[in-house]
C-alpha cells in the first residue's frame, strides 16, 4: 500500500486531515468553495444559530504581535514582528438559517467528496431552546452535511444558558448532546470549551450522552492589552471592552495539555485538535496525542482569508513526513496516530537525579513499601 494523506474519522472518509474551523474563513458559501478550490479535506462552518445576533461597532478580530528586540506585545501594526495570537470577541454567524440551508446544498453539490460539518448553536434553559437544536439539526441534515459540531464554547456569551456557559456544565452537555443525538442521522463532534478545570470531565459528560467525537479547543478567555500610553485598551468601543477569545501561536501548548487530558483518558475515542496550528509541525503534535483531524483558524484568517497555503503546507509537510517514515512502515495518519500519549504521566513518576524519590509532595511512609502506587493517587 502506497502512502496516503487521506483517513477516516467518526466513519467519514476525508481526503486529507485537515479543516478549516467554524470561523471568518468559513463565515460564506464563497470562502467554503474557495477553501475546497485550495485543497481543505473539510470544513466546519461558521456557527449557525436562532437567535438575534449583532456584532459590536468597530472590528471584531485584531492580531496580537511580538519584537524580537523589545518586549512589547501589541496589535500596533509595526515591522519586524511575529504573530503572537489573535484576539476576537465576534458572535456567531450574523446570517440566518435560510440563508445558509440553500448555500449548505450549493456547496455539498459542488464538493460532494469534501466534509461539510455543520457548526450549530442553540440554548439550553427551556424546551424551545432545545427545539432550536433539533430544528437546526434536521435543517441542515436534510441540505447533505456530513456531520454536526455543536458550538459549546464560544467564550463570549451574555446568555447563562449557551456557548461556553453549556460547555462548563455536564448536564447541560448531556442534555443538548441527548437531543441532538436524537435527532441527528451523521456524526455528532462536541466543542468542548478550554476554560475549565479539567477538560476530561466535559468530555466523559459528552461521550456518556453519545458523542462522535471532541473538538478543542476554542478560543481561551483573554482581554486585550492596555495601551501604556494612551491607557486604553487596544480594543475598546468608546472605551469598553468584554472578554473575547485568545487564538493563534500563543494557544498551541495550552490547547495541547486540554488535548491530552482528554485522550489520555479516553486513548480510543475520536478527537479533532484546534488551536495554534499553522504547520505540519504543529498537527503533528496533536496526532500523536491521537487526534485524527486537526483544524485552522486563525493562521488561515492571515492567508488570503481562507488560507491557500497554510493548506498547502500541511499537505506536503504530512507527505513528507511519511515518505521520512516509510522504513518504519507508515503510510497513513493511523500508524503514528497516539504513538506519543503515553509519554504524559503524573508530575511524581519523572525520574529525579541521584536515584532519590518524590512522593508526589508527601513524605515517604516510613514500614511501608509502596511508595509508586501512592505517589499516582495524589494531586498535582
Ligand atoms: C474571529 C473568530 C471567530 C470565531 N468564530 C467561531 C464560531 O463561530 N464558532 C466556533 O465554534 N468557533 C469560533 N472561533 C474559534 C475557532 O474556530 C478556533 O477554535 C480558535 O480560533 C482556535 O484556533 P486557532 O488557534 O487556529 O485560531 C472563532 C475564532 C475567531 C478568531
Amino acid at each position: 500500500m502506497s502512502a496516503s494523506v487521506g483517513t477516516v474519522f467518526t466513519g467519514i472518509r476525508f481526503e486529507n486531515p485537515f479543516l478549516l474551523a467554524s470561523a471568518p474563513p468559513t463565515e460564506s458559501d464563497t470562502n467554503i468553495l474557495r477553501a475546497f478550490e485550495a485543497g481543505w479535506g473539510g470544513v466546519v462552518t461558521k456557527t449557525i444559530g436562532m437567535h438575534p445576533v449583532v456584532n459590536v461597532k468597530g472590528p471584531k478580530t485584531r492580531f496580537l504581535r511580538s519584537s524580537p528586540d523589545t518586549a512589547q506585545i501589541s496589535m500596533e501594526k509595526r515591522a519586524n514582528t511575529a504573530l503572537h495570537s489573535s484576539w476576537n470577541w465576534e458572535l456567531i454567524s450574523d446570517k440566518p438559517l435560510d440563508w445558509w440551508l440553500p448555500r449548505l446544498r450549493r456547496i455539498k453539490d459542488a464538493y460532494p467528496d469534501r466534509v461539510l460539518v455543520a457548526s450549530i448553536m442553540a440554548g439550553s434553559e427551556d424546551d424551545r431552546e432545545l427545539d432550536h437544536w433539533r430544528e437546526l439539526a434536521e435543517a441542515c441534515q436534510a441540505q447533505g452535511v456530513d456531520a454536526f459540531e455543536l458550538n459549546l464554547s464560544c467564550p463570549h456569551m451574555d446568555r447563562e444558558d449557551m456557548g461556553s456557559n453549556i460547555g462548563k456544565n455536564c448536564e447541560l452537555i448531556d442534555t443538548v448532546v441527548r437531543v441532538v443525538k436524537a435527532a441527528a442521522r451523521v456524526p455528532v463532534w462536541v466543542k468542548l470549551t478550554p476554560t475549565t478545570t479539567n477538560i476530561a470531565k466535559e468530555a466523559e459528560a459528552a461521550f456518556a450522552a453519545g458523542a462522535d467525537a471532541i473538538s478543542s479547543s476554542n478560543t481561551f478567555t483573554s482581554l486585550p492589552l492596555v495601551d501604556p500610553q494612551s491607557l486604553e485598551f487596544e480594543v475598546h468601543v468608546e472605551g469598553k471592552v468584554s472578554y473575547g477569545g485568545l487564538g493563534g501561536p500563543a494557544i498551541l501548548p495550552q490547547s495541547l495539555a486540554k488535548m491530552a487530558q482528554m485522550t489520555t483518558a479516553f486513548p480510543d475515542r475520536s478527537f479533532s485538535g484546534i488551536g495554534g496550528i499553522s504547520d505540519f509541525t504543529h498537527a503533528l503534535n496533536y496526532f500523536l496525542l491521537g487526534c485524527g483531524t486537526v483544524q485552522v483558524c486563525t493562521a488561515a484568517m492571515l492567508d488570503r482569508a481562507i488560507g491557500p497555503t497554510i493548506i498547502s503546507g500541511l499537505i506536503s509537510g504530512m507527505q513528507a513526513f511519511l515518505e521520512q517514515h516509510a522504513g518504519d512502515g507508515w503510510r497513513t495518519l493511523d500508524d503514528f496516530r497516539g504513538i506519543r500519549r503515553d509519554r504524559i504521566v503524573a508530575h511524581s513518576e519523572i525520574k529525579r537525579p541521584d536515584a532519590k524519590e518524590y512522593f508526589g509532595g508527601h513524605d515517604a511512609r516510613e514500614g511501608y513499601a509502596h511508595p509508586a502506587s501512592i505517589a499516582t493517587d495524589l494531586p498535582g
